[in-house]
């Protein structure tokens, strides 16, 4: 009795101990995602300076509609490209700022643009929910 008792008493430990682990597992995890995207923002010279400047939200529509809308449709509702609706919920300025620069996903071409032309169009992106 007393030993199938403690045998309770020890696999609760165990579980326990499972769970510290991966809780520490996942937060060790989530700070090295934390850090290095940090470290992407500032060692990218674009990124950094896109975000430092102010961009202007008639200029990035238009921008979108010229370069982006014939992949993302007219309301970047999803043609060829898939649908950018609420994607700045989705992805960090960062991320974004990536997609649209280093062309890591063919078929959608790397733009090559001033940090000033990308402001604006991140300034867009933020709007399309
Ligand atoms: C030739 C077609 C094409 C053009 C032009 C294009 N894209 Fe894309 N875009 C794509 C495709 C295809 C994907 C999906 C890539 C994948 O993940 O496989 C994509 C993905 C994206 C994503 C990521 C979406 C997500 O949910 O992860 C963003 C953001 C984006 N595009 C923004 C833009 C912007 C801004 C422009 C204009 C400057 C643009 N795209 C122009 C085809 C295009």
């Amino acid at each position: 009795m007393t030993s199938s008792s403690s045998n309770v008493v020890s696999k609760e430990q165990n579980s326990n101990n499972l769970l510290r682990t991966l809780a520490i597992i996942a937060s060790t995890m989530w700070l090295i995602l934390i850090l290095w995207a940090i470290d992407v923002t500032k060692t990218n010279p674009f990124v950094k300076a896109t975000l430092n400047k102010e961009g202007s939200l008639d200029r990035g529509a238009m921008l979108f509609r010229i370069n982006c809308a014939s992949c993302h449709g007219i309301a970047a509702q999803g043609l060829l490209g898939p649908s950018l609706k609420q994607v700045s919920f989705r992805l960090t300025d960062s991320q974004l700022i990536q997609q649209v620069i280093e062309g890591r996903t063919p078929p959608m071409p790397s733009f090559e643009i001033e940090p000033q032309t990308m402001a604006d169009l991140l300034e867009y992106l933020h709007t399309i929910n």
